[in-house]
């Protein structure tokens, strides 16, 4: 009988060290808490990208012999694999497959006639993501196949489709390991939500497999599929997927692994709100920059608001069509009550773009002009000041600036003068004329003119740092706004408005996101905390609209103060979402995995129980500042409490899932917030 206590644990992922989109962050983030429990029992396993791999990863070999020994057996027949500690916290170890290294080019019409005859999966020529998965899931096999003889008992868990080829394979060929398969969206739904489908009122009647034939994805879905039912313990990332799941994968998910973070509190809470400061500033230069010759009286910058949405350009999915359509009519809104404030709304999502417009290159140009020029005539006042003093000389201030330094000013002055409006879109666009966002706001006319009080700014590439226009990573912009607008119609969990609620930074969600359904199951009241959500399942799409319009309008008319109190609110829900509290339902998962792979082994050991949630609902409470609210009236004048409005969208949802999925309690410190109503 193998001990379990000595199990290997081996995460797949497409994303090891690799970085796409939330499964990295999900890969990363849970490295440390998941090291912990493993220590050098624990390997990631992944494609080789050098991208990443040369500057992220310290090559080593494996620490047990048996996993150097599999590796150097599957090197030795022309595959490049490489191994060592990924550079991040917790250092994990890793195995890098070079997918295309010469072996698995040249073997891969003899898997794909593998993977047929065993499965009944085709593989269409041509479909390099196909290619690419089966290549990896055969070399992965491989490798677990050799594992898979030593003294130890085996977890492998893979996570999304691209990985699935290998549960497949470890299932039809009895190889003894406990394996757990995590899907963070479906294929099918995915891209059947991108397209015009009322996919929530029909999940449970669409023809998948003629679904996914139209969609010429049926050989991915297929795989995803078969991976779902070939492992022991099947998961997804929140009940809303684990619902789409079960009805396009028909398999009901065994359990819901949430998506935590890897949260670090700072010692003050005031070093966060002095972050929000320092960063905002570094926002400021650009937008003076983006905007030059419009900073005039109605758009200054102490009364300007950055609201983002960020993500994959998935123009629907992502709700990017919503958040555009709701600034509209926010600015309307803000034009008729004569705001002070001025809304930049940035949106952060790829595109095909050639390089930054001359536009946006001349305007961040023009304002350092502008800014040496004034520092280096300051420093000379400051010597005419000095020199003069010394001498004890009682300086004529009109003599300070010198004709020239004038005449220099003056022309810097005029050269932030333009006839054009400030751009919409900071790059050149492979295919501007058919950009749904540009023709979108082409549709809506907002176009930067001077009496718009909101104003758009489309950066279709992701942030860094090293960026010449707005030189920020991602999490420091995050930093410097005050709000993320994330309105998305398809988000099987959504990392962005988690990570802006660990930063403090309020934002907006909805109930057709698994965070958004996460905080609406776990928060009495979650906009006291700044997590504002929308409803997109029961209201019609205008309504919606409306909702997310009236959410930001209201934001617009908080003070400072009060942002600055609601940010401290938002903060304190970092522990909530933090990996050493969601991490448990990785480790029942496991647990579960185990005891059904190895049930003899397992019987000798126990279980882990639950902590004990905090109050009966299990939900964090409304915080105390908060005044009382009436009970909510339904028409016919009646309080409606939420356990009497059964919600027919989930009652299939929880019913039967094997995990009991309660979390251990969090208990919020209070402070004497304001009210952050606005006034
Ligand atoms: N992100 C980023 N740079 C950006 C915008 C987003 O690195 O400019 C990251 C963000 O931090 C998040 C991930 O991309 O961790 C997106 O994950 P999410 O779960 O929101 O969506 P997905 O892309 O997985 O559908
Ligand atoms: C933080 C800083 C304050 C600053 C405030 C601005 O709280 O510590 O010094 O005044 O941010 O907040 P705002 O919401 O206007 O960007
Ligand atoms: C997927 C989903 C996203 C989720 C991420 C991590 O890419 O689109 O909603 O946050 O996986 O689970």
């Amino acid at each position: 009988m193998k001990d379990i206590r000595k199990a290997l644990l081996f995460e797949c992922a497409w994303e090891v060290v690799n970085k796409v989109g939330g499964i990295f962050t999900v890969i990363k983030t849970k490295a440390p808490v998941t090291c912990q429990e493993y220590d050098d029992r624990y390997y990631m396993i992944g494609p080789y990208n050098p991208k990443f791999a040369i500057i992220e990863v310290e090559e080593a070999d494996p620490v047990h012999s048996q996993v150097k020994d599999a590796v150097n057996s599957i090197r030795s027949e022309g595959v490049n694999v490489v191994t060592g500690k990924w550079l991040i916290e917790g250092a994990p170890q890793v195995i890098l497959f070079d997918i295309n290294s010469a072996t698995p080019n040249a073997r891969l019409n003899e898997w794909k006639t593998d993977l047929w005859n065993k499965a009944n999966i085709p593989s269409p020529d041509n479909d390099i993501e196909m290619d690419a998965a089966i290549k990896f899931g055969y070399l992965a096999y491989w490798f677990f196949s050799l594992v898979s003889k030593s003294d130890f008992p085996i977890i492998s868990h893979f996570h999304e489709w691209q990985t699935g080829v290998c549960p497949i394979l470890i299932n039809k060929n009895k190889l003894e390991s406990a394996t757990i398969f995590t899907t963070h969206a479906t294929l099918l739904g995915r891209y059947l939500c991108a397209g015009d489908t009322d996919f929530y009122n029909n999940i449970k009647s669409f023809d998948v497999d003629a679904e996914a034939g139209k969609r010429g994805i049926y050989h991915k879905y297929c795989v995803e599929r078969a991976a779902a039912h070939s492992v022991h313990v099947f998961t997804t990332v929140s009940n809303i997927t684990a619902y789409e799941a079960e009805h396009l994968l028909k398999r009901k998910p065994d359990g819901v692994l949430p998506n935590g973070l890897n949260v670090i509190k700072f010692s003050a809470t005031h070093e966060f709100q002095n972050l929000h400061q320092e960063k905002k500033i570094k926002i400021n230069e650009f937008v003076r920059g983006h905007f030059y010759g419009h900073m005039d009286k109605s758009f200054d910058l102490d009364n300007t608001l950055y609201f983002f949405t960020a993500g994959r350009y998935e123009y629907r999915n992502k709700g990017i069509d919503m958040y555009i359509e709701s600034l509209s009519r926010l600015n309307n809104r803000l034009k008729v009550c004569n705001s002070p404030i001025t809304v930049v709304a940035f949106i952060i999502a790829p595109a095909k773009v050639h390089s930054y417009t001359i536009e946006t290159l001349k305007g961040q140009a023009l304002i350092k002009q502008l800014r040496d020029t004034v520092s280096q005539i300051s420093s000379n006042v400051n010597s005419r000041i000095f020199e003069n003093a010394s001498r004890q000389v009682v300086v004529d201030p009109s003599t300070l600036i010198s004709k020239q330094d004038n005449i220099l000013l003056k022309r810097r002055v005029l050269s932030l003068k333009r006839d054009s409006l400030p751009p919409i879109v900071t790059h050149n666009m492979e295919d501007d004329s058919n950009d749904p966002v540009l023709n979108q706001i082409r549709r809506l006319q907002l176009f930067n003119n001077s009496h718009d009080r909101v104003k758009v700014v489309f950066h279709p590439q992701f942030l860094n740092a090293n960026n010449p226009v707005l030189g920020l990573d991602y999490e420091d912009f995050v930093r410097g706004t005050h709000l993320g607008v994330f309105p998305s119609y398809y988000e099987p969990w959504g990392y962005t408005p988690s990570e802006c609620t660990v930063m403090g930074v309020p934002s907006v969600t909805t109930n057709l996101s698994g965070f958004g359904c996460y905080m609406e199951d776990t928060i009495v009241c979650p906009e006291d905390y700044g997590i504002y959500i929308i409803d997109r399942r029961l209201k019609s799409v205008d309504e919606s609209v409306n909702q997310l319009a009236d959410c930001m309008f209201n934001f617009c008319r908080k003070s400072r103060r009060q942002r600055i109190n609601q940010r401290n609110r938002t903060e304190r829900l970092g522990d909530i979402l933090d990996w050493k509290r969601l991490g448990i339902e990785y480790v029942k998962a496991r647990h579960y995995a185990l005891s059904r792979a190895y049930p003899e082994s397992m019987a000798t050991l126990e279980v882990p129980q639950n902590a004990h949630s905090q109050n009966k609902d299990g939900k964090i409470s409304r915080p105390l500042s908060v005044p009382g609210t009436p009970p909510t009236k339904n028409s016919a004048g009646a309080n409606v409490d939420s356990n009497e409005n059964p919600d027919l969208f989930y009652s299939n949802l929880l019913a039967g899932l094997s995990l009991n999925l309660e979390l251990p309690g969090v208990k919020l410190q209070e402070d004497e917030d304001d009210d952050l109503r606005p006034p």
